[in-house]
């Protein structure tokens, strides 16, 4: 699909979750739809600024520990967003400069940009499928993920702040299983996923709101999120509070925050 027919196919009458995230992360790339859904999710969980932040630095995080301390050296991410510099192939590329990521996202509006997330380093390879999660079987027969990644050494699969769209009713266990099924030993899984563990009642208000614009979503407990990461290995220190998950120092004067501001879970998995 050419850019002219995704911005065609860019449905601006209702909020969408990747122009909403945009927002949060203090992005242009939306619209005063996506703009007034997210105020009233700020409205209900002032945090979400700091939630989609600390989101952002457990990607950072897992692609860099991967890269160094794994040798992955290729990235299946799925639900890319709306590209935020640095996006995880420029996270990769900077500790393994011949990184090969390929990003896939179902928002013809992530497919406009994907031009940005194209600028790999010369030594490795980035490409972009527009592609949805719940047809795994298209992802993996996608000619340009055959043309990037070498499916018979490792890869990770990242799928950060993606599964909370994908409710029980679509399989999401059974997609995250037959993801991993076409990839060999030494790959890994990177999750994050929104929960209500910390404040149940504001996590079903802000479900609602997403239900009621027409996006499906299902935060997920700590358990819940663990059950992905079945048959695998979790690196240290296993289902974390993103912000807890392997930290680094914190910029001088910037405050930790709280669990109940992150609300997402987070890991890391091998398999063997
Ligand atoms: C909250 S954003 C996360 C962006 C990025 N992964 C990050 O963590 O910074 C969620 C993304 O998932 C995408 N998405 C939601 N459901 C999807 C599906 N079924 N298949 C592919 N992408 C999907 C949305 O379009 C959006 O870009």
């Amino acid at each position: 699909m050419t850019n002219s027919h995704a911005a065609r196919d860019i449905d601006t009458s209702r909020p969408h979750s990747a122009r909403l995230y945009d927002y949060y992360l203090g992005g242009k790339d939306h619209f005063e739809v996506d703009k007034q859904a997210a105020e009233k999710v700020a409205g209900v969980f002032p945090a979400i600024f700091v939630c989609a932040g600390e989101n952002r630095a457990f990607m950072h995080r897992a692609t860099r520990v991967l890269a160094r301390e794994h040798g992955i050296r290729q990235w299946l991410d799925i639900g890319t967003g709306i590209p935020t510099e640095p996006n995880l192939h420029q996270v990769a590329q900077s500790a393994v400069p011949d990184a090969r990521v390929v990003y896939a996202d179902n928002d013809p509006l992530v497919l406009k940009y994907a031009e940005r997330l194209m600028r790999s380093t010369a030594e490795g390879r980035t490409t972009y499928i527009q592609a949805d999660f719940t047809d795994p079987e298209a992802i993996l027969a996608a000619p340009e993920l055959h043309e990037a990644l070498d499916l018979t050494q490792p890869v990770a699969l990242s799928l950060n702040a993606l599964l909370h769209f994908v409710p029980d009713d679509l399989d999401p266990y059974g997609i995250v299983a037959r993801l991993m099924e076409a990839l060999p030993s030494g790959s890994a899984l990177a999750i994050s996923h929104c929960t209500p563990d910390f404040d149940p009642v504001t996590w079903q208000t802000l479900v609602g709101i997403y239900v009621a614009a027409g996006t499906p979503a299902q935060v997920r407990s700590r358990d819940e999120v663990g059950r992905f990461f079945e048959g695998l290995d979790l690196l240290e220190p296993g289902i974390e509070v993103g912000h807890r998950w392997r930290p680094e120092p914190r910029q001088e004067g910037a405050t930790e925050p709280t669990d109940t501001e992150v609300s997402l879970w987070t890991g890391v998995g091998i398999k063997p």
